[in-house]
């Protein structure tokens, strides 16, 4: 699909509305069921992908703009990002390096001074993908930016299909996280209007009801930093001998996965998760350096979610993303037996582990 945001017209001269503001949104974290991993060119994917987009694991981000002093270079971003209050120069570099590389979309953000202010919700290299709600979050802000400033956003639709292309430039799993639900990103023939370019939710009746009350309890096993970041883990898929096989698979899993989802086969469901996260983890052993992600708790703790579910035949799923923390899928109808199993089995045998509780969410909200 041809999709090109350019718009040079976007400039301060031509706005509407007040030059200066604040507009704050919160946006999610989601869980990949079928994985995004390689890419190409501008952050499209090699395989479509599908999550979950949470409800608690949230990033909320302020952006208060003003027009540039007189004198200020335009084409350039002046910007300061505070996180968590503190000013915060390395994740500020990165924003602003991210908006540098939108100003064809939005030219107005090189004539604005700007302060970006951010907090999470859950913590620091807790393994929750902080860049999908991150990125985000500062996707629906310039959207709206946009909005105030032109009018020309006012389509919902329209607004938010380009808050998710925006996103995806952020971090690729981002554009997903503009939605609520179920979530695709990536072209893939069975979902109509599907793009690599952004995400879109799955429509409701592809998807039986036992999927919206989805659990996932994520088990933090180690609260260290990334042993690889996403864009190398991504890169290292392009000398990867099974990469080829792994998108077959992926796009054999995503349409095997849609299949369950409309019919509510909670336990096909729960096989390709499973299967999706060991293929990620596998794919980083192959990898050349090769990276070993999880840690001695994470498979003690996968080895339990099997002996828990052939012995109850309760339908608990586990699943990963490029780290060691295992996110725990089930649906609401188990939540009170899960709960003690969490509490009675699971953390008596692997010791103490923190666990944040989340589950399937609504999607971004505007903040006031
Ligand atoms: C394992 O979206 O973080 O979580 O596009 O380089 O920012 P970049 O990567 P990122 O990769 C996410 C990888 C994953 C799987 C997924 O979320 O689909």
């Amino acid at each position: 699909m041809e999709l090109d945001y350019r718009n040079a017209g976007l400039v301060l001269a031509h706005a509407k509305g007040s030059t200066s503001g604040r507009i704050g949104w919160e946006s999610p974290s989601n869980i990949a069921i079928i994985k995004y991993w390689g890419k190409y060119g501008q952050q499209l994917p090699k395989n479509p992908s599908l999550s979950f987009t949470l409800s608690n694991s949230v990033t909320r981000t302020w952006i208060v703009y003003s027009p540039k002093e007189e004198g200020k270079g335009s084409g350039q971003i002046n910007l300061k990002l505070y996180f968590e209050d503190e000013l915060n120069l390395n994740f500020g570099g990165r924003v602003e390096k991210f908006f540098l590389g939108l100003l064809d979309i939005f030219p107005f953000l090189g004539e604005l001074d700007l302060e970006v202010r951010t907090s999470n919700t859950f913590p620091h290299s807790s393994g929750i993908a902080s860049s999908a709600s991150g990125m985000s979050a500062l996707a629906m802000g310039l959207c709206t930016l946009e909005q105030e400033l032109f009018g020309t956003l006012a389509d919902e639709s329209t607004f938010l299909r380009k808050a998710s292309y925006v996103a995806r430039l952020g971090s690729g799993s981002a554009c997903r996280s503009v939605f609520p639900g179920l979530v695709v990103w990536g072209d893939q023939s069975e979902v109509s209007g599907s793009s690599d370019l952004f995400a879109l939710p799955l429509a409701s009746d592809r998807i039986d009801p036992v999927f919206y009350t989805f659990h996932d309890d994520i088990l933090i096993v180690s609260k260290g930093e990334k042993k690889v970041s996403s864009s190398v883990g991504h890169g290292l898929m392009d000398g990867n001998r099974y990469a080829e096989n792994r998108y077959a698979e992926a796009r054999e899993h995503f349409s095997q996965l849609l299949a369950c989802l409309e019919s509510g086969d909670v336990d096909g469901f729960g096989k390709i998760a499973e299967a999706e996260a060991l293929s990620l983890h596998a794919l980083m052993m192959t990898s050349q350096p090769p990276f070993i992600l999880m840690e001695p708790a994470s498979l003690a703790i996968i080895q339990q979610v099997q002996a828990y579910r052939e012995r109850t035949g309760l339908p608990v799923y586990f699943t990963l993303d490029a780290g060691p923390n295992i996110h725990l899928l089930y649906p609401d109808a188990i939540a009170a037996e899960v709960a003690v199993w969490l509490d009675e089995v699971l953390v008596p045998h692997v010791g103490k582990l923190r666990i944040i509780k989340d589950g399937v969410g609504l999607g971004p909200k505007k903040m006031i």
